[in-house]
């Protein structure tokens, strides 16, 4: 068993280089749904393969059909337990540019933050378990457990090869555990373990009513709208309370337990803080459920894009023949993405007017996840956060969703583990995302320990 105070002085004396690996990943312009970008992603599996390497592991690149996937993997001894690390590499479009106060892909370092595209999401995170391996390696020569890594580039776009490429692999992603973090602690810093995923269906509708656009006098007062159309279809997804109308869509949703409602009352979370970064005025939603409840344990519905007709300058007077919309569903259990998902296009079908066409495009699904709390997994992180921050964890549920932790769960039969790095304001997907270099350096030491638990419980 590796000393904690030559490991934790080994990650002390190394933080410099640490911070500035980091920064130079960061430079590498790795958007996943940009297809201009395509040789920043393999540039970016290579610089994480040379750092792996560094540490001791094999590694090897797993393509998807899409962006290549990184695998790597060191067995110290195969009577003790695996850790399969997961995370992404791809980042999210740095859109809208301007908003940005420097360049998303030159990192400056802000009020201890680091402000970059993917600091936070998910580069900075991942990138600390690299660095934790790295240290035990120089400082012990060795690992305390066998660890994996599985560092995908597709996350920000649904992964949607990533499924096969488990299944494929399946023999090789063996392992006890699945260590993740690619989430936010509540404030304070609060450390915090996140035990709940919501799922996500995604779809796209384009409604249709005529060949072409019309000039708004010629043909006003006797041509459909297809913008007025949509709007309706998409106003009547809700009821007055903020409901979503959608038949059968409430079917499957598991309610909160008391136990779990009464845990959940006692998370720190402070509405108004929250309501307040966010820059909101106020936090509309269901009825009869907490916003807390809203955010982690309730289905929603969005629409997070819309568009059609004339959006250049000035004026034209015109009757568009085509408007659309992106909408999508973040999901609970039980409910099914792929039922769910066909339950909104039929629903959309059906509101639409009979002189429309509507046409629907359903993007990749992901699933919903929950852990146990009283997995090896949550075991061991616990312990980790209380060596490094000398406190309890507190366990969390999350919106957001990582549709491959269920993949993990149904075809590994993995226990996953979320612990949670960054924080709710590093503004991830948003411009000026941060990462506070405080807890990037925290998340190394934390992940050391969290591989020295695993290593001694085994
Ligand atoms: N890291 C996020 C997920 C997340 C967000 C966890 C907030 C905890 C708090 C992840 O990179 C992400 O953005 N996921 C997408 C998945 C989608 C594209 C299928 C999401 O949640 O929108
Ligand atoms: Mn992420
Ligand atoms: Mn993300």
């Amino acid at each position: 068993m590796p000393d904690a105070n030559a490991l934790h002085d080994r990650i002390a004396s190394n933080a410099d280089r640490d911070l500035n690996d980091l920064l130079n990943l960061l430079r590498i312009p790795s958007v996943s749904t940009d297809p201009s970008r395509t040789s920043a992603m393999r540039e970016t599996v290579d610089y994480l393969s040379r750092d792996l390497q560094a540490a001791g592991f094999q590694t090897s690149v797993w393509e998807t059909g899409g962006h290549p996937a990184l695998f790597a993997e060191r067995t110290i001894d195969a009577s003790k337990p695996t850790v399969l690390v997961y995370g992404h590499y791809d980042v999210q479009p740095a859109d809208p540019l301007e908003l940005w106060d420097s360049d998303p892909f030159d990192p400056q370092i802000v009020d201890g933050r680091i402000v970059a595209r993917g600091a936070s999401d998910d580069k900075g995170q991942v990138y600390a378990h690299v660095k934790a391996v790295l240290a035990l390696h120089e400082a012990t020569g060795t690992l305390p457990c066998n660890v994996k890594f599985l560092i995908e580039g597709e996350e920000e776009i649904g992964s949607p090869n990533l499924g096969a490429t488990v299944e494929a692999h399946g023999k090789d992603l063996q392992s006890d555990v699945v260590l993740i973090s690619d989430g936010a602690m509540l404030p304070g810093p609060t450390p915090t373990l996140t035990y709940g995923l919501r799922g996500l269906a995604y779809l796209e509708v384009r409604v249709t009513t005529a060949d072409r656009d019309l000039h708004s006098g010629a043909y006003g007062g006797a041509a459909p709208n297809p913008i007025q159309a949509l709007a309706e279809m998409i106003a009547g997804l809700k009821d007055d309370q903020g409901r979503i109308t959608v038949p059968a869509f409430y079917d499957h949703v598991r309610e909160l337990g008391d136990d779990e409602r009464t845990q959940l009352e006692r998370v720190p979370f402070d509405a108004d803080a929250f309501q307040n970064d966010a820059g909101l005025t106020a936090t509309p939603g269901e009825p009869g459920y907490s916003v807390l409840e809203r955010l982690w344990a309730r289905p929603t519905l969005d629409v997070n894009g819309i568009g059609g007709g004339f959006q250049g300058e000035g004026s034209k007077t015109v009757i568009p023949n085509t408007a659309f919309a992106k909408i999508s569903c973040r999901l609970v259990p039980d409910q099914d993405p792929a039922a769910i998902a066909n339950a909104l296009e039929a629903h959309l079908k059906r509101v639409a007017p009979h002189n429309a066409n509507v046409e629907v495009l359903q993007h990749a699904h992901g699933r919903w996840a929950l852990s146990p709390l009283d997995g090896d997994g949550m075991t061991a992180a616990t312990q980790a956060i209380r060596a490094v921050d000398g406190v309890d964890p507190v366990y969390v549920r999350t919106g957001g969703s990582i549709p491959v932790v269920a993949d993990f769960q149904r075809l590994l039969g993995s226990d996953v583990v979320l612990l949670d790095m960054g924080l709710e304001s590093d503004r991830i997907h948003s411009p000026n995302e941060t990462f506070d270099v405080a807890l990037y350096h925290r998340g190394i030491r934390v992940s050391a320990e969290f591989f020295r638990a695993i290593g001694q419980g085994g």
